[in-house]
């Protein structure tokens, strides 16, 4: 006959059975506190997270695990007494490890009373670092994903508005063309070489918004582009003026890209003019070209694949972050009218793009700017 169980045993079975259970809990660390914050009981899960063992941490105090600018405002505290207040406090914040590395917090603290006297804290930690930092990659790619979408329907606009646009300055030209024939001199000559400049400007314009929407037509060959960067050097120098320095950094055995060499250079010319205009004191303009691996980040899917980047980086006034997605668009610009069309970094848009690369820009406002382009390597 089974003996019937006695209460104490079964108390004490109860406590071996919580014991047991927040040990073998490794996601979580459950531990608790006294009524100043003392740590006085630790789990598996808190050495898994903080990376502190038991003896290292009981009898010390938990505001170690707060960042020291926390610990110092007073916050440990501060949630002690929400708890004891509230009945409860919940938050998520930076902690550190041991190995002094961050990781973000999901804490809850409750308050543990006796007989209507508060003895402690029971504080439950969870790390959602990754999931923080994939909820930021996710909102990373969506943010590229609505720019790429951006750009392609501004480009296309683009391409359907310049098209039109050359058919109609085909017809003018052709017809102050035939005009000219006819009238040799005086000042009717005058009036249709001026309406000539200015078609010929609008055919500029029209070629650069081609440009943009990728409907210019490339002559692609195979190029070097530390070579490319090599014969153009004096060309770039001399655009960046006298108060810039232009310093190349150029890898040897560069992999080969096809692109179209004129439309290189007016990319790489329209980067330099910008440097050149964020550093009206003078300042410096590395140019380099390198190989890597790497991919479109606007299409997070694809594999790293081999590529050839040429990069122009100044140490200029950078672009403010609300500019920054802005930039490529065409007639985007914060210079005064006529110092600026806003249609240089259309062009380096365009034609990388078209030449199935991608750009990337990267800048600090007070700091400076840096434009990637990045095109494929050819094979063989
Ligand atoms: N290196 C840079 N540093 C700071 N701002 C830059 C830089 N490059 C571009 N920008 C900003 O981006 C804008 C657009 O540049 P973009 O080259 O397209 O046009 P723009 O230089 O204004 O005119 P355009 O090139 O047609 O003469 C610039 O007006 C400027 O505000
Ligand atoms: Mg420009």
């Amino acid at each position: 006959m089974s003996q019937p169980s006695c209460p104490k045993a079964a108390l004490n079975d109860e406590s071996r059975q919580f014991a047991l259970l927040v040990n073998s809990v490794t996601d979580y660390a459950i531990y608790m506190l006294d009524t100043r914050g003392m740590i006085r009981t630790w789990n598996p899960g808190g050495q898994r997270i903080k990376g502190y063992r038991a003896d290292e941490v009981i009898g010390t105090n938990f505001s170690r695990f707060y960042l020291p600018e926390d610990a110092a405002a007073g916050v440990p505290q501060r949630n002690l007494h929400t708890a004891a207040v509230e009945g409860r406090c919940i938050e998520e914040g930076w902690r550190l490890r041991q190995d002094g590395s961050r990781f973000l917090a999901s804490v809850v603290i409750d308050p543990i009373w006796d007989d209507g006297e508060l003895i402690g804290f029971a504080k439950v930690t969870r790390d959602i670092t990754e999931r923080h930092r994939a909820q930021e990659r996710y909102q990373k790619l969506q943010a590229n994903l609505l720019q790429a979408q951006k750009m392609e329907a501004i480009g296309k606009l683009t391409l359907g508005l310049a098209h039109d646009f050359n058919n109609l300055l085909t017809i003018i030209v052709n017809c102050l063309e035939l005009i000219g024939t006819r009238v040799k001199d005086g000042a009717v000559a005058k009036l249709i070489e001026t309406a000539m400049r200015a078609a010929e400007r609008g055919a500029l314009l029209s070629r650069q918004l081609l440009t943009f929407g990728r409907g210019q037509t490339l002559s692609p060959e195979r190029v070097n582009l530390a070579d490319a960067m090599r014969e153009c050097q004096e060309l770039l120098q001399r655009s960046a003026g006298d108060r810039v320095t232009v310093v190349f950094a150029l890898q040897d055995k560069l992999p080969h890209v096809s692109v179209d060499k004129a439309q290189l250079e007016a990319a790489v010319l329209n980067l330099v003019c910008n440097s050149r205009d964020a550093m009206p004191n003078g300042g410096t303009i590395t140019i380099t070209a390198s190989a890597k691996k790497t991919h479109d980040p606007a299409a997070d899917a694809q594999a790293a694949a081999p590529h050839v980047c040429l990069s122009v980086e100044d140490d200029g006034e950078g672009i403010p972050l609300a500019d920054q997605a802005r930039v490529f668009e065409p007639f985007f610009t914060t210079k005064a009218v006529g110092r600026g069309s806003g249609l240089g970094l259309s062009q380096v848009f365009g034609f990388t793009t078209q030449s199935g690369g991608f750009p990337q820009l990267s800048s600090v406002p007070g700091q400076g700017t840096r434009v990637a382009l990045c095109f494929p390597a050819s094979e063989g």
